[in-house]
């Protein structure tokens, strides 16, 4: 049997690359991939859970399906992801959704194609969510829907259990990729005609423990060897282990972004300890200056979560400040939301919904004040983007520079997956449109 699959993602790039997995499993099956969820045989949520509202929207698509299910007996709609393998929710989703057919978790994403099989023998819902730390992943055929970058993880989980954040709970404990598996991955997809590589973990610095000799720079080093055009970047670093080693290696190859994504999430040294991320806004700084001293030009961007539990107008003052000193080329922002199972969900002085709402909006305005000023900077400037995309309602091209800045430009030929130099002829907020030299 074979039909049409829409694939719903939620969340992250890791969770984007999970679904490019789904994908590659469901092509296996003899599934092609519609955009039209009405025509879809199969219908997978991808979702996240790592703040209410993603898992709220999540809820909300699903209950939109019941009547497509009514009208399609054999639509088979699965649901996998970070919310499921939270502990009882598997439970709660299949009693909210009886019509849903497929529940999994994160740590069953690598059995999906055995649970399609399950249920096409069975007409009861599968349900299974597997316990415990989860594997490691070698070896799996993504269908790859981002050229021309592609995303390759090199590390699943994490150890850190942030006092706010749910993803050590459903992502299992820190586990490593064989490093002679992920390079020859990479080795592939430039030679496949990949032009940027995206390495994923959710704290790439501590990769290769357990595994002798093994070490992020060393990784780093390896792929950035690799002969041919293309570049190189990886995310997401946690401060504490971002080492002046890895910031060598990073300015000794040209191939490396310098550009590098290292959230702080709060600017107040209070609140990182109750955050529990181990590391002082002096410390974070300093890490900062090694990197500013090594690669004068390189940018940095970050999350921040404003409102966590406790956080005092100074607080807030110092993570303004903070961010001012950094001049972040941009920064994800976000307001604080318990996660059931948490350290800080079960923390006394949660603040008021309006405080973080005001607080939020100052801190947007002052990342795009920052955003417009270095924008502005580039006009006249020429550089070089690798394109990886058209946008219909501009009627331009789009690609983004080494430092993740995104141009637009218009050109005669198709020049998605090439290295494009243009003059930045205006800045708008966070985009550069120019003109091709
Ligand atoms: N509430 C708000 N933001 C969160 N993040 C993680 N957990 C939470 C939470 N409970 C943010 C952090 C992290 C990013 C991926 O999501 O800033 O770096
Ligand atoms: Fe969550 Fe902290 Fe791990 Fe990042 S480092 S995934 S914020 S626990």
């Amino acid at each position: 049997m074979s039909g049409f699959y829409h694939i719903v993602t939620y969340g992250c790039q890791m969770n984007v690359h999970d679904s490019e997995k789904i994908a590659g499993m469901l092509k296996e099956l003899g599934y092609e991939s519609t955009q039209k969820i009405e025509e879809a045989d199969i219908i997978v949520f991808n979702t996240c859970c790592i703040r209410e509202n993603a898992e709220n929207h999540a809820y909300g698509n699903i209950g939109m399906l019941k009547k497509l299910k009514a009208a399609n007996k054999n639509l088979i709609i699965a649901v996998g992801g970070c919310m499921p393998q939270q502990i009882g929710k598997a439970d709660v989703l299949h009693k909210k959704f009886p019509y849903v057919d497929i529940i999994f978790g994160t740590h069953n994403l690598n059995d999906f194609k055995n649970l399609i099989l399950k249920k096409r023998e069975s007409k009861k819902a599968v349900v299974e969510i597997v316990g415990g730390n989860g594997d490691v992943c070698e070896g799996d055929n993504p269908y790859r829907t981002s050229y021309p970058n592609a995303w390759v993880n090199i590390m699943y989980g994490c150890d850190n259990f942030c006092s706010y954040c749910i993803v050590p709970y459903v992502r299992g404990r820190e586990r490593s990729r064989q490093p002679q598996n992920i390079v020859a991955e990479a080795k592939q997809l430039i030679a496949d005609g990949y032009k940027e590589i995206t390495l994923l973990g959710q704290n790439v610095n501590s990769y290769g423990k357990g595994i002798d000799g093994a070490s992020f720079p060393s990784l780093l080093k390896q792929i950035a060897e690799i002969e041919g055009k293309f570049r190189l970047r990886f995310m997401t670093s946690h401060p504490k282990d971002f080492s002046e080693e890895l910031v060598k290696v990073i300015a000794s190859y040209g191939k490396i972004c310098n550009n590098v994504h290292l959230p702080v999430q709060s600017g107040s040294d209070r609140i990182l300890k109750a955050m529990n991320r181990r590391y002082t806004s002096a410390e974070y700084l300093k890490k900062i200056e090694i990197l500013k001293k090594y690669i004068p030009d390189c940018t940095v961007t970050t999350d921040i979560i404003v409102g966590f539990p406790g956080e005092t107008e100074e607080d807030f003052r110092a993570t303004m400040d903070l961010v001012k000193q950094v001049g972040y080329s941009s920064a994800f922002t976000f307001v604080y939301s318990p996660r059931q199972g948490t350290k800080a969900a079960a923390m006394e002085n949660q603040v008021p919904e309006e405080v973080s709402k005001a607080r939020i909006m100052e801190l947007i305005e002052l990342v795009n004040s920052l955003t417009r000023v270095q924008s502005a900077g580039y006009v006249g400037k020429t550089c070089e983007v690798l394109c990886e995309g058209y946008d219909d309602k501009k009627d331009m091209f789009l690609g983004r520079d080494e430092y993740g800045r995104m141009g637009y430009f218009k050109c005669e030929n198709n020049p998605i997956g090439q290295f494009v130099n243009i003059k930045v002829t205006e800045a708008n907020g966070i985009s550069l449109y120019g003109k091709i030299i």
